[in-house]
């Protein structure tokens, strides 16, 4: 595995400790616990209801109006001051992002799920202070209401990320008393009851590639994935060829090491896990975003 480490110049011992961690993280049930406002969950044995266009390809042009007319709602005026409630707060994700890319200024972001798009928002800062813009995913309505009246400089999609090439609809639950805890719910198989749940309801879900089609963006500079479980299948949707992405953060969960391999088998090379209190995320960069770094800047090794 090719493994890039975005420390200055101490490979050795971080670098092994990074990787040592990263497997055994695989098995702690407790990484993967995020106080996240009101999380989705894939119901398990959930059942997918075919849509009329459920059956058409993810560029189909009639696809792609119905999307943008229906689902996907147009940024707010540059002119219009954001409503937020508190200061911006910029993350180590955000951090390196921005280390990664030169601070660029009017980039292009997506982040699902995106929240409120403030609480521990990923985007944020890099649209008020980097003047990015980008699309914005959340199928959970209530946070989808609060972040419609942030009034970003982004597209908000009240969707969710299809884990198929094709639209579909998915039936989702809320968990009625943890509102501050999300996780995989196959990990807390046993502990959850269904009582906990509210009781399911359809969510409409579109590739994210008809998602980019509809807005007429296919290059995007950082995608952040945080969607409950789904990452590796609302990866493996991606046509790579068409859709160029220069960084990618991932919730690291069970999944995490097909997703590594899907995104190597794509030319990704792994830069960082970043782990700290709510965030556990792994960082990927396209090689040629990899050629701009200053020598020295960033590591590269292999094992
Ligand atoms: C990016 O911005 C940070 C903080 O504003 C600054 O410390 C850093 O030197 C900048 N990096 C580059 C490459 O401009
Ligand atoms: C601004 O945000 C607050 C808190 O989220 C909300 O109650 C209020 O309705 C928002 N204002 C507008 C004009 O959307
Ligand atoms: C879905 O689309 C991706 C990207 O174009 C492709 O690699 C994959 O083979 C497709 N999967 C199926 C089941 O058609």
């Amino acid at each position: 595995m090719t493994y890039v480490s975005c420390k200055k110049v101490q490979r050795g011992t971080i670098l092994v400790g990074e990787l040592v961690l990263f497997l055994l993280g695989n098995y702690l049930i407790y990484s993967t616990i995020r106080l996240i406002n009101e999380n989705w969950y894939y119901l398990p044995g959930h059942t997918e209801t075919d849509l009329d266009f459920s059956s058409m390809e993810y560029d189909d042009l009639g696809l792609l109006r119905f999307i943008k007319q229906n689902y996907l709602n147009d940024p707010a005026d540059l002119e219009l001051e954001r409503n937020l409630t508190k200061t911006v707060w910029k993350g180590p994700v955000t951090e390196l992002v921005l280390k990664l890319l030169h601070n660029k200024s009017n980039g292009f972001f997506i982040e699902a799920g995106a929240n409120d798009g403030e609480f521990l928002s990923n985007s944020l800062p890099l649209e008020v202070y980097h003047d990015w813009s980008g699309l914005l995913v959340e199928a959970d309505p209530a946070p989808l209401q609060r972040l419609l009246s942030k009034r970003r400089k982004a597209w908000v999609a009240g969707c969710c990320l299809s884990p198929f090439n094709n639209s579909v609809k998915i039936n989702m639950v809320t968990h009625k008393e943890w509102n501050g805890i999300g996780n995989i719910p196959s990990l807390f198989k046993g502990v959850v009851k269904k009582g906990d749940f509210s009781d399911p309801f359809e969510v409409q879900c579109f590739p994210l590639y008809s998602l980019l089609l509809a807005i007429g963006r296919t290059e995007v500079d950082y995608l952040s994935l945080d969607i409950e479980g789904a990452e590796y299948e609302v990866l493996k949707t991606i046509p790579f060829d068409k859709v160029s992405i220069n960084i990618i953060s991932v919730e690291f969960n069970k999944k995490s090491r097909d997703i590594i391999k899907l995104l190597h088998k794509h030319g990704y090379k792994s830069v960082k896990r970043i782990r700290q209190p709510y965030i556990d995320d792994l960082i990927f960069i396209n090689p040629k975003i990899l050629k701009t770094l200053r020598p020295g800047q960033f590591t590269v090794s292999h094992h």
